[in-house]
């Protein structure tokens, strides 16, 4: 007989301190759905990248991944464990986005977008 964990969510240790997900997905600019890759999104998250490398903090990543759904929002990421979904359309957004919420644990309002399913 095995034993049964009774772990809730909140008991689960976080691995990171924070984790940012950001879309590469690229579409042709034609396509119906639009696509972050598009929308200029390439040269922001390498920026993204390099900034949060900056920090030297080994506890915030950055992960690319492909269509996160919400197409003609972006370029978009979004920031766990908030779960906070970020609209950066300048290099300046994305250095505030990382020193003002990956580092500084602060909402940046302004660049947030709440995506509807
Ligand atoms: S292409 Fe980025 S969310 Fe769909």
């Amino acid at each position: 007989m095995t034993e049964t964990a009774t772990l809730s969510l909140t008991d689960v240790p976080q691995v990171y301190k924070r984790h940012v997900f950001a879309c590469f997905q690229q579409r042709p600019p034609t396509h119906p759905r639009g696509s972050c890759g598009a929308a200029g999104a390439q040269p922001l998250w390498e920026r993204l990248g390099k900034q949060i490398e900056a920090t030297g903090q080994r506890d915030i990543v950055m992960t690319a991944t492909g269509c996160m759904g919400f197409c003609q929002a972006g370029p978009i990421m979004v920031v766990y464990p908030e779960g906070v979904w970020y609209q950066p359309r300048t290099p300046e957004d994305v250095d505030e986005i990382v020193t003002t919420h990956l580092v500084g644990g602060t909402l940046v309002e302004r660049l947030v977008i709440v995506p509807r399913i």
